[in-house]
């Protein structure tokens, strides 16, 4: 037993915490386990797409570079979102790890049921020829040049499992689904920009993959050019049921879309959602901040700086709401 202290200056000095059952260490312990296992719950089980606090540090000649500073991410099964950002803040990189060809620094990540960070490389080659399709901003990245587009199709399926008479007529199906049965036997060199993403998607989507990644389809495009490539992946999610992900620089294609998620440094900061009224004729935009697993959301630049907020905020809860005050006298409380 602790004896009293003699005097009130001793009294200050607050006793060392004894750590057990009951004491308030403990109590603080067992809180600090509690939230460690809350964190460790399985999130987001039933998304198609599934990134969890995803890291990804770049080392090239002694520099680090954090592309990927902690980003979440949750895509539902048949989803069409969109993603933008400033150059550099980390969208391509998230593709390239979404479509295992790269690997997270740390944190997690699943598609389509699969865990990213746990593949075996035979089981990571099986993953990129059939759970995922990707398209790129440069179409010789997409299509071999030297194969008519129908070849380019069938290619894919060669690597997999489905009969011959089974390939001819999914090919053909694909290309002509895309509006591109005309270029069947053309190489790339003979389409033009558009016709040769839309034999991208095609060939994408070839192994009838999950989940479709594209890492600025339309970038090379001009707008009305850009418009065909986003209705062939507006068909290949309706028609075909799959999930897709992509990035875009372009407001009218971003726009279009349900959902758009904005990253920020590394990290999803907010996101859009737009719905339609009953009988389709008005849309609703509406912005929303996003709350991490921490309890984490970050506040718009614009906000911040038109209620001259810097550091702390005052927060108050409210009924339905969360009241985010500045930190100034006129705003303290009393
Ligand atoms: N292989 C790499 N080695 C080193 N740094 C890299 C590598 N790949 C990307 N980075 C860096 O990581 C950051 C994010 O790059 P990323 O390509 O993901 O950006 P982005 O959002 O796709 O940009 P953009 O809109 O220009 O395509 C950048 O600072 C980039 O320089
Ligand atoms: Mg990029």
């Amino acid at each position: 037993m602790a004896s009293q202290p003699p005097d009130g200056a001793e009294a200050a000095v607050p006793p060392r915490p004894a750590v057990g059952p009951g004491s308030t260490a403990a109590a603080g312990i067992a809180e600090l386990g509690r939230e460690a296992a809350a964190a460790r719950v399985p999130h987001g089980t039933d998304a198609m797409i599934m990134c969890d606090r995803l890291v990804r540090i770049f080392a090239t000649d002694g520099v680090e570079v954090q592309a990927l500073q902690g980003l979440d991410l949750l895509v539902a099964r048949g989803e069409l979102t969109a993603i933008v950002g400033a150059s550099g803040s980390g969208k391509s990189t998230l593709m390239n790890i979404l479509a295992g060809l790269d690997e997270p620094t740390a944190g997690s990540v699943r598609v389509a049921g699969h865990d990213l960070t746990a593949l075996t490389t035979r089981e990571r080659t099986q993953y990129r020829r059939k759970a995922v399709g990707f398209v790129w901003q440069q179409s010789e990245r997409n299509l071999l040049p030297y194969l008519t587009a129908w070849q380019n199709v069938l290619l894919p399926m060669q690597f997999s499992a489905v009969r011959r008479t089974a390939r001819g007529r999914r090919a053909g199906e694909l290309l002509d689904l895309f509006g591109v049965a005309h270029c069947a036997d053309r190489t790339p060199a003979m389409m033009s920009g558009g016709e040769q993403q839309r034999v991208a998607i095609a060939t994408a989507m070839a192994n009838e993959p999950a989940v479709l990644l594209a890492d600025e389809p339309t970038g090379e495009l001009d707008t009305e050019t850009a418009g065909t490539i986003f209705d062939a992946m507006r068909t290949a999610n309706t028609e075909l049921g799959v999930t897709i992900l992509v990035v875009t620089h372009d407001p009218m294609l971003s726009g279009s879309v349900r959902r758009t998620v904005a990253i920020r440094d590394g990290r999803t900061s907010s996101e859009i959602v737009r719905s339609h009224d009953a009988d389709d004729t008005r849309s609703r935009a509406v912005e929303y901040a996003l709350v991490d697993r921490a309890g984490r959301v970050q506040l718009p630049r614009d906000m911040l700086d038109e209620l001259h907020i810097r550091e702390r905020v005052r927060l108050e809860a409210e009924p339905d709401h969360i009241g985010v005050w500045p930190d100034t006298a006129e705003h303290r409380p009393g």
